[in-house]
Order: C-alpha cells, then sequence, then structure tokens
C-alpha cells in the first residue's frame, strides 16, 4: 500500500521543524497573571499547604516575590487579601490598601496590578457581600454599594485594575460610575462575569480562609454565581458586564468550562480570560508528586488548551514558569 491509498498525516508530524512550522497556536508568557495571596496574619513569607509551590506574604515578602517574578517576565498580578480581622460590614481596606501603596511604590508602572475585589476574605460568614438579620439571603444592593466604595480605595492607592468576584448584580455598572465620577476613567475592569459555582475553590478558599458556611444559614454560593448546568445564564452574565463596562472579561474555572470559553470567544471582541482556579492547578500539582504525569508538559497543555478555545488571558498560580516552560516546549 503506498500513500495514494491512504491520507497521510504523519508526514506533517515526522520532526521537530515541520512541526514547529505546522503549529496553529502559540503561547506568550507576555498574556500571563500572576496571583498572590498578602496574609495580614502572618510575619514571614508561608506555604499554603494545599497549593503547591505557591505562598501568602506578608507586604515585604511580595515585593521580594514580584522582584523575582519580574525576573522571570511576569509583570501582571492579581492581588488577594487575607485580612485579620473578619466582620459582617464597616470592613477595613487598610492593610490591601497598603499593600498596593507599597507595591507601586518600590516597581511604578513596571508592574500592573489587579485588585481582586469581593467581600469573602472579610465577612465571619465567608460569603461575597452583605447578609440580611436572618442571615440566610446575601443582600445585592448592600453589598453592590460596599464594593464600589472599596474599589475606590483600592484604586486611590494605586491600582491599575478592578477585578470584581462577587457576582452581584450590577456592580460593574456601580463600579464604573463610581471611578468614572471620581476621576479613574482610565482604570480598567476584569470582571470575574463567567464565575461558576465549583469544586475547584477548594484550595483558594484554604488560603483566603473563606469557605462560606460558618455564622450564617447558607452554605454555599449558588445563589450568586452561575451554574454549571446553566451555560446560558454565565453567556448572558458576561454580556451584562460588557454593557456595564467592563474591559475584559472571565471564565472561571477554565477546563470544565471550555465550551463558555469558546462560545464567548466567537460571540464577543473583548479581551478574555481563562481562570486556571486553585483546585484545578492543584490537580495537576498532586498527579505531578506522584510522579503520574510531567508538571510542566501539563500546564503547557491544559493553557494551550485554553487558547484554542479563545482565551486571549491566562490566570494561573503557575504564570511565573511561563516564560521557561514556553522556551523550552517540544513542539
Ligand atoms: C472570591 C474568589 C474565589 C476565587 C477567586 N476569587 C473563591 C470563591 O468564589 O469561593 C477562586 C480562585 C481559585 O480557586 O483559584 N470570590
Amino acid at each position: 500500500m503506498n500513500d495514494s491509498y491512504y491520507n497521510n498525516r504523519r508526514r506533517i508530524r515526522a520532526n521537530q521543524h515541520i512541526r514547529e512550522l505546522a503549529t496553529t497556536i502559540q503561547l506568550n508568557h507576555k498574556e500571563f497573571i500572576q496571583p498572590l495571596f498578602l496574609d495580614e496574619t502572618i510575619s514571614t513569607q508561608t506555604v499554603i499547604d494545599t497549593l503547591n509551590e505557591v505562598n501568602s506574604d506578608t507586604i515585604q515578602s511580595a515585593l521580594v516575590q514580584i522582584e523575582k517574578d519580574l525576573e522571570k517576565g511576569i509583570s501582571k498580578f492579581l492581588l488577594f487579601p487575607v485580612p485579620a480581622k473578619k466582620s459582617v460590614s464597616n470592613f477595613d481596606y487598610h492593610f490591601i490598601i497598603n499593600a498596593i501603596r507599597e507595591i507601586k511604590k518600590k516597581f511604578g508602572n513596571s508592574v500592573w496590578i489587579a485588585a481582586d475585589l469581593c467581600l469573602c476574605a472579610y465577612t465571619n460568614h465567608g460569603h461575597c457581600g452583605i447578609l440580611n438579620a436572618n442571615r440566610d439571603k446575601v443582600l445585592n444592593t448592600e453589598s453592590v454599594i460596599e464594593l464600589s466604595k472599596y474599589a475606590l480605595q483600592v484604586v486611590k492607592a494605586g491600582a491599575d485594575c478592578i477585578a470584581p468576584s462577587d457576582m452581584m448584580d450590577g456592580r460593574i455598572g456601580a463600579i464604573r460610575e463610581t471611578l468614572n465620577e471620581n476621576q479613574f476613567d482610565d482604570i480598567s475592569i476584569m470582571s470575574y462575569s463567567a464565575k461558576f459555582s465549583s469544586q475547584f475553590y477548594g484550595p483558594f478558599r484554604d488560603a483566603c480562609k473563606s469557605t462560606p458556611g460558618n455564622n450564617c444559614n447558607i452554605h454555599d454560593r449558588r445563589t450568586y454565581q452561575a451554574s454549571a448546568f446553566n451555560k446560558n445564564d454565565a453567556i448572558l452574565s458576561t454580556l451584562r458586564d460588557i454593557e456595564e463596562g467592563a474591559d475584559i472579561v472571565m471564565v472561571k474555572p477554565a477546563l470544565p468550562y471550555l465550551d463558555v470559553i469558546h462560545e464567548l470567544s466567537n460571540t464577543i471582541k473583548h479581551p478574555l480570560a481563562a481562570y486556571h482556579v486553585s483546585g484545578e492547578y492543584q490537580s495537576i500539582e498532586l498527579l505531578a508528586q506522584n510522579n503520574i504525569i510531567e508538571r510542566d508538559k501539563a500546564h503547557i497543555e491544559v493553557w494551550t488548551a485554553l487558547k484554542r478555545g479563545g482565551a486571549n488571558i491566562i490566570i494561573s498560580y503557575a504564570a511565573r514558569h511561563a516564560k521557561e516552560w514556553i522556551e523550552k516546549i517540544e513542539y
């Protein structure tokens, strides 16, 4: 049997050179965002047990970490505060404000700082908003008013971008209006617009001490986060957030919702971020620790899938390795 009897697909796979020529996708470390946890309750950089090789930082250790990350080609960061004091209202944002000030004082515009905006690390019940008196409902209006105040404070401290992850209705419009009224019309908003209620946030909630359910009568986030069983809701949330002024939109988690990434990338022309979340990251890390898969190649494979699916921006706990790993890809 010769070539004429079958469709030869192997010529294009024959060696590294032709495989490189035939690629339809390239990864670029410039499209990555590195999350950082800033924890007010610690005095030195501390490992997060459930998130391999990821640490919680003090303000001082974050400055050192960012310096190292810049050397590795990563300049965009997503900041998560872990405040010492948890309450039900009148939250105290001074810690993250100081952190952003210090980071901007040291690095200026060589870094891009997106501040995750949510109340879950501040509330003593772990929900992303303010509760009613019976503690069985997350109040939308009250939460949005609080989030807008919070956004203004972090922007005044120097944040380049606000990243609301709470999933309340109307928060993008309210934050945009607050920022514009205060002459911060140049500050971008990256909306966690298609954020699903997910098992894969487990390690993150350990790190942020934000598991919902204590001191209240609602034990999950299903009344505000999107459902895996309702793709249309996630699409509509994203279209709505764009209408309200979101500059960048996001799908989160990433891999289980690749269909949503794909559909959005075909529908909208805004930058689209895929957040490969803590549980997704840690699944790879645990397999790699058990020598079942190769860590770097597994992350690269997932990142490539996210880009093929249509994401432009990747948020990953391994972002700081992106440049090094991408350089040594064997196609
Ligand atoms: C806060 C928030 C969460 C994540 C980012 N922002 C957790 C949650 O909604 O419970 C998850 C990130 C991750 O798992 O890596 N609202």
